[in-house]
């Protein structure tokens, strides 16, 4: 057999053996016997040298050729193998293409944290801390401090799930439990936004929950006034909707708050021209805000033990919104109890 036939059976058997290897221990064996350092290829290129003149030009191509070959073909054997998991005898193979189903579906934060996010971004960019609250609360910072008295009966309209018998542990019922904490602890001036779940036991229905979220805000500092916090719901709800974006107070009341106002703001859906969303009124509602009462200021001082908080030194703005309610005008949503079904079906179109 000349050296050209011997180098193309060389290639034949070298490929022949790569792709019967069934595991990695027989493709060593045949990356051994034709490639490795005392293998067949070796041998045989070795002979070129000696090879005679008419043949040597083609003979030394021909080698080189295949030696390259056998190479990449060793290479992608391997790769084909599994490469690490193979050669720890796995019996997964990590190039199995995923069933259809299961791809693209790298996991995504929920809506509603999404949009808690974007509330928080823009408070950020405004200057708010971002802070947090416990769930489980108890009567003094769900109603007292928030001049909500016992037998009041503005009580009834934060219906409350209690915990215990004596009505002392409950789950809150509003995030401005928060603004009683914060100004427990720490001086003014303060400026924070706080998101969290709240609960209460109303009847379950496209629009009402028992679980739901706001996100309270607090300002406190010298000469703050209505008007600063109109400046600021006004860059908010710019920030969230758009510029464009008009707002409007509605007087209201709220035991904390006084003067106490309701925020509309454009619809965002038709801009103000009435479409469905604003049930053709042009304009929708953010939520609850004013100015802190000074009884919750003084409410804090008893509980501080101090005058931190003298009313005559110090005033603020405080304001608490429906987060589900914005998360649904945002995304179309129609029904606020998709939310915590977790139907995938849902989830994913958002
Ligand atoms: N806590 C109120 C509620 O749940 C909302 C609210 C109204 C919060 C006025 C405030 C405020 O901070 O100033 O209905």
């Amino acid at each position: 057999m000349s050296l050209l036939d011997e180098l193309n059976q060389l290639r034949t058997d070298a490929l022949a053996a790569f792709a019967a290897a069934a595991d990695a221990k027989a493709l060593e064996d045949a990356r051994i016997k034709f490639i490795g350092a005392n293998g067949r290829a070796k041998a045989l290129l070795g002979q070129l040298g000696k090879a005679p003149p008419d043949i040597k030009p083609q003979a030394g191509k021909l080698g080189n050729q295949i030696k390259n070959e056998l190479e990449a073909a060793y290479e992608s054997a391997k790769a084909a193998m599994g490469g690490a998991a193979a050669e720890a005898g796995s019996a997964f193979d990590i190039n199995e293409p995923l069933p259809v189903d299961a791809r693209h579906s790298l996991g995504r934060r929920h809506p509603m944290t999404r949009t808690i996010d974007s509330l928080v971004d823009i408070f950020h960019a405004l200057g708010f801390e971002v802070v947090e609250g416990p769930e489980i609360e108890d009567q003094r910072h769900n109603f007292d401090d928030l001049n909500i008295p016992a037998d009041h009966p503005a009580r009834d309209s934060f219906d409350t799930f209690f915990l215990s018998g004596n009505k002392q542990a409950l789950l809150r019922s509003q995030t401005s439990t928060v603004q009683v904490r914060m100004m427990e602890t720490r001086t003014p001036p303060l400026r924070v936004v706080a998101p969290g779940r709240v609960y209460r036991p109303d009847p379950i229905d496209a629009t009402h929950h028992s679980t739901f979220h706001q996100i309270e805000g607090l300002y406190v500092d010298k000469n703050v006034s209505m008007a600063d916090l109109k400046g600021t719901l006004k860059l908010f709800v710019g920030g969230l909707f758009g510029e464009d974006t008009k707002v409007r107070f509605r007087p209201s009341f709220f035991p904390f708050t006084e003067p106490s106002a309701e925020l509309d703001c454009t619809c965002p859906a038709c801009g103000g021209t009435a479409c469905p969303v604003c049930k053709q009124t042009g304009w929708v509602e953010m939520g609850g805000c004013g100015m802190v009462d000074p009884a919750v200021f003084e409410a804090i001082n008893a509980a501080r033990g101090d005058n931190a908080y003298d009313p005559a030194v110090w005033s603020g703005f405080a304001f608490g919104f429906g987060i589900e309610r914005l998360a649904m005008r945002r995304h179309g949503i129609t029904d606020i109890r998709r939310f915590l079904e977790n139907d995938m079906r849902f989830l994913r179109q958002l």
